[in-house]
Parts: C-alpha cells; structure tokens; sequence
C-alpha cells in the first residue's frame, strides 16, 4: 500500500499536508480549515482498514478527502471501496477535486450531508472512521456499533486531544460490552473498537 501510492495521490497528499499547516498557523477560520489528520494517522487507519473483516468501508468526516486517499489505498488493496460523509458543500467540493486528482472516484463514493441521517440506513460495517465534530461522536458511535460486522473496527479520531469533550463516548466504548476497546496514541489519539 505504501510503497506505491501513484504520483497523483502522493502530489494531492503533499498539496494537502501544506495547505493543513498553513491553514493552522496563518488564522485561517475553524470551519475553513481542513483539520485532517497526520500523515502517521493516515498510515495507521490504512493499515487497520486492510485488517478488517469484509463489510463496508465507511468514514464520517471527509474534509478535503486528506484520510479518505488513505483509506482508499487499503480499499484498492482489498478490492473494496468507501463511503465517505461530508457535511460541509464546500469541503465536498474539495474532497471531488481530491479524488479526480488522485485517481480514486472509481472507489470512493462521497455522500453529502449529516452523516446521522445516513447510518441508520447502513447494514454489515467492517471498517468506520470516525473524524467529524465532537458532538456528534456519542450519536455515531451508537449507530454505527449495531451495524458493524463481528470483527468489524471503529475507530475514533482525536481521543487525546479532545479528550474532556470526548470521555463520555470514550467511557462509554470501553465499558461496552459489545465491543472490545482501547486508546492508543497515535497522532491526535485514536480509540480503537472491535465488535464481538
Ligand atoms: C476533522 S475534519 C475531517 C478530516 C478528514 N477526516 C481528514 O483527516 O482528512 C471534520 C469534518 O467532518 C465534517 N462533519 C462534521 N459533522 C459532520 C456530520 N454530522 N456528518 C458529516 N460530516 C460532518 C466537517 O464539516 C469537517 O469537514
């Protein structure tokens, strides 16, 4: 996966990875600003997206479509394919443009709108990351948990850095029995699930 990204998608990372930290020094305004995740982030969620049991490949949170070019080279590795959700029109926009130049539309289907109005149409998960806003984490978590395949994953991102924000839904994944649970730190920390 890593060995080979095509020149496109390696160009579009780099574009992206400056345009990131120019947007967080330069006062850029919150909901302007792509806040994606690092790049080690990015290795970390390909590499477990490859791991997962067969299902939908999905994420809830797409920006620039930084994460998703990520978890598309697992899905190309696995012959799946992604769902990714985006609130925003104008990140949606952006995310388009990142998925022509990468070379990945043919395995990447981009949903616009509240991810919450989508997930309960869902059924047989293998593989969720979830990257969106910190409020509608708990509400996610409890949509997509029922719906994950047995072995399937939820990951979490931002489960340090947000971690007061985000301890109810971390308690509450660590103390569920239907799934196993950890945080491990990895860029902005990331909580790990494995459904029973
Ligand atoms: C932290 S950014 C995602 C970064 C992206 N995962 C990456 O690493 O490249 C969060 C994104 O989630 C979107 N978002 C927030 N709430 C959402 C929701 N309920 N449904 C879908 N997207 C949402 C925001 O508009 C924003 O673009």
């Amino acid at each position: 996966m890593f060995h080979n990204i095509p020149p496109g998608m390696a160009r579009r990372m780099r574009d992206l990875e400056e345009i990131d930290a120019r947007d967080r020094d330069d006062g850029t305004p919150r909901l302007e600003r792509l806040r994606q995740v690092p790049p080690e982030t990015g290795r970390f969620i390909a590499l477990l997206a490859a791991a997962a049991p067969p299902g939908m490949v999905i994420e809830v949170g797409t920006s620039a479509g930084y994460s998703a070019m990520w978890l598309a080279l697992a899905c190309r590795e696995t012959g799946r394919s992604l769902a990714t959700f985006e609130v925003l029109p104008a990140k949606a926009a952006i995310a388009r443009e990142t998925f022509r130049l990468a070379g990945v539309d043919d395995i990447i289907t981009l949903v616009e709108g509240d991810a919450r109005e989508h997930l309960a149409a869902l059924d047989g998960i293998g593989y969720c990351f979830l990257d969106a806003e910190k409020e509608v984490y708990a509400a996610c978590y409890e949509l997509v948990v029922p719906r994950l395949v047995p072995g399937g994953l939820l990951i979490a991102d931002n489960a340090i850095n947000h971690y007061e924000t985000l301890k109810p839904m971390i308690d509450r994944a660590l103390a569920d029995e239907r799934v196993d649970a950890m945080v491990v730190p990895i860029g902005k920390g990331e909580l790990i699930c494995r459904k029973h």
